[in-house]
This record gives C-alpha cells, structure tokens and sequence, in this order.
C-alpha cells in the first residue's frame, strides 16, 4: 500500500513570535529535520507551506523528494489543499512543528492505519485536566480516560477526503483531523504517540542550548586536535582564513592554516572519524596549496553524513609572534559561518609562549582545538 504524508507547514508561529518552519534547530530549518524524519518510510511527503516560504520550503526539502503545495489560511485549509495531490492508498497528516517524532512512531501508526483503517498518535495525560469557566473549575474529568492527541495522524486517504470535503461546508473550526475523521466517518483508532514529539509552540520550546540536545533523544560528544607548523622562509601567514602579514611563512603541503588543521582533527575525532591526513593526504597534488577553510567546510559535511553537527568551539593558538589580538573577530567570522553556529559560540585565545620551547623561539605555530559535536538522534 502507498504510504503518503501530508507536513503542514503554513502556520504564522505567531505564538512564537517567529517563523517556526525556517528556524534553526541543531544547524538546520526546523522543516529540514521534521521532512527527513518521513524520508524512506512514506513514498510520497507534501509539504503544505505559506506563499512566502514557497520557494525557500521547496528548496530546503529537495533532498527528500517532497511536493510543495501553497497552504491556507487554517491548518484545516492547508490539510484539505494537500489532500488534493496526495496519491498515496493511506496518508499520515503530520505537523510541520513536531520534527522529534521518530521513525518508531510514524511506522507504528502506519501499521495501525493498515490494520484498523485510522490511528492518531496520542500519550496519556500526565496533568490533571481540569474545565473552567471564568476563574473556577467547573469539571475535572478522570485521568485515566485522558490522552493528549499529537500527529502523524493517519487515515484511508479515501476516507479522510470525504470527511474533509463535508467539513470544508460546515462552518466549524477544527484544529486537528481525528475532529474531522470523528464528526463525518467514525471514531478513529489510537496508537501509541512519544514523549519527545513535542510541538514546537512557544520560542521556549526550541532547543537552541546545547546541553538539552539529549531530551530530545539525541547525544553530545567532545572532540580534541591540535597541530603544528614551522616556520620558513616567505612572508605572510594564514589562520582560520585570515591573511595576517608575517616576516614568516608556515611550511606546509596546504595554505598551512594551522589553527584551521586543529579545528578540522577537534571535529572528526569527536565523530569518531580518521584525521585530517586520511582525508586530505599530503601526498595528494589537490591538496597542494589548498584553502583550508575550504576542507574545513568538507569537514563539516563528513560529520554531519555521521549525524552530527558542531555545537561550540573553542580555540588556543601559541605563537610568539605574529600578534594575532586584531585578526581574531575575522577568525571567529569566518568559523562560525563554515560551522553553521554563532559567532558567540566560538572562543579563540591566542598567546606567546613566555619565550620557552620551539613557539617561544619562533620556530613555529601551535594550535590546538576543543568542540562540543551534537547527534541528532540515535538511529
Ligand atoms: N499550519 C499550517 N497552515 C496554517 C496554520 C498552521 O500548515 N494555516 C501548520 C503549522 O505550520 C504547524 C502546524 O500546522 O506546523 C501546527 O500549528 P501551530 O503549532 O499552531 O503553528 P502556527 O500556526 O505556525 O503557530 P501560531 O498558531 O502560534 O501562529
Ligand atoms: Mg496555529
């Protein structure tokens, strides 16, 4: 049976105050991560997205295949214009702004739409829910019968077209489509929903700290580089990009960005990978004079095929001359747009070595580099 998905992803985010869809979360648009999460379990994903985020939603979920649709001005109008292209035997009907829903759940709601024909993700309540009127509880119905509804929901795509066509006539405002599903085919059928598949409503409820990264399933990893060049004769050096004039030059098969070469080792090792000379060997002529900014960037791309992406950095270069204090607020520029984070999340010191040892004696630059990597999820 063809599995469609419906992500609705036209919403305002008023209540966030910003638009929800497009907004960073562990290095890519909230949109990026929720769509990847339906890559290779649906056959077909529809994205229901604003007339603004059109183009940017069409590009950003290419990757993954999915159809664009322009949404409405309702979650119910955007759901009823994708119905229109979904092809698909069965569709799930999944928000935009829940992208920690797991690859467990969506196929254990396929699997319920197979057997029993619909199946809304749902978790018990674990609050008391309580009705109100004005400023008093006038009910407090029993806990045990309470679940929170959450999506992917999913239906017999027949079935739920019907609905949706019957209640785009009746005035009613529904705000999800196990309402619909209820009011014009028949009770639909629960499963089991996750406490991660939190919907992304307030701006407190992105993640954008590290350090919560493992509520949401996810893990976080430390990695460590250092590396070393000498100087030779020539003039001019290069640090994280930055050309800085210099009696000296750094001997090296590359640009010899040493402090880049630090970074660059701080982040495969973090992954588990091989370090920078596996990768980029100095045996190789295309790296000869390379731009290591440039492989830093292939860097970035190598870890995050392994799930992860950088969460900080923090940076120490040893050299006694040249004086690296005016150059360093490029440096941090220039990582954090190769890392994808901020330029707050970056710490770079530069020192003399007190005259001591081979960085003392101007021999050569020393550089060594800690990063914080996160994982989006396991699996
Ligand atoms: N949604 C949609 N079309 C709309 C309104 C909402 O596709 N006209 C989507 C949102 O993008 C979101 C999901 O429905 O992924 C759930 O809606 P909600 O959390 O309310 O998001 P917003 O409507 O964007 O937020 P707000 O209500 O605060 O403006
Ligand atoms: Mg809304």
């Amino acid at each position: 049976m063809k599995v469609s998905v419906i992500i609705c992803a036209a919403g305002k985010g008023e209540r966030a105050g910003f638009n929800k869809m497009l907004a960073p979360l562990y290095g890519q648009p909230t949109i990026f991560t929720t769509c990847e999460k339906f890559y290779n379990i649906a056959d077909e994903i529809i994205i229901a997205c604003s007339k603004n985020d059109l183009e940017n939603i069409t590009a950003i979920c290419s990757p993954f295949g999915a159809v664009t649709v322009e949404g409405g001005s309702t979650r119910f109008e955007s759901v009823y214009k994708s119905l229109d292209k979904v092809t698909g035997d069965i569709v799930l009907i999944h928000d935009g702004a829940r992208p920690f829903i797991d690859g467990d759940t969506i196929k254990g709601c396929i699997d319920c739409v197979k057997e029993h024909g619909s199946a809304i993700c749902v978790m018990p309540s674990t609050d008391t829910v309580v009705y109100c009127d004005n400023d008093t509880v006038t009910d407090i119905p029993d806990r045990s019968g309470v679940y929170r509804a959450q999506t992917p929901q999913g239906f017999k795509t027949a079935e739920i077209k019907t609905a949706y066509k019957k209640a785009a006539s009746d005035g009613n405002n529904y705000t999800d489509d196990s309402s619909v599903y209820r009011k014009y085919i028949r009770p639909p059928y629960i499963c089991k929903g996750s406490i991660a598949n939190i919907k992304l409503t307030y701006k407190s409820d992105f993640p954008d700290r590290p350090y919560t990264a493992p509520l949401y399933g996810g893990k976080m990893v430390v990695g460590y580089g250092t590396d070393v060049h000498a100087f030779g004769e020539g003039g001019g050096i290069t640090l994280c990009g930055v050309k800085i004039p210099c009696s000296k030059r750094l001997i090296a098969h590359s640009d010899g960005d040493v402090a880049v070469h630090a970074v660059m080792d701080a982040l495969l090792s973090g992954a588990g990978l091989n370090d920078i000379g596996h990768y980029f060997p100095d045996t190789d002529q295309r790296y000869s004079g390379a731009d290591s900014m440039r492989l830093l960037k292939e860097v970035v791309s190598l870890i995050g095929e392994r799930g992860y992406s950088p969460a900080n950095l923090s940076l120490t270069i040893c050299a006694e001359t040249p004086k690296l204090a005016p150059y360093i607020e490029a440096m941090k520029q220039n990582l954090a747009e190769a890392l994808n984070i901020g330029v707050d999340d970056i710490g770079i010191s530069a020192g003399t070595n007190e005259g001591l040892g081979f960085v003392g004696q101007k021999l050569g630059i020393y550089a060594n580099a800690i990063t914080l990597l996160m994982r989006k999820e396991n699996g």
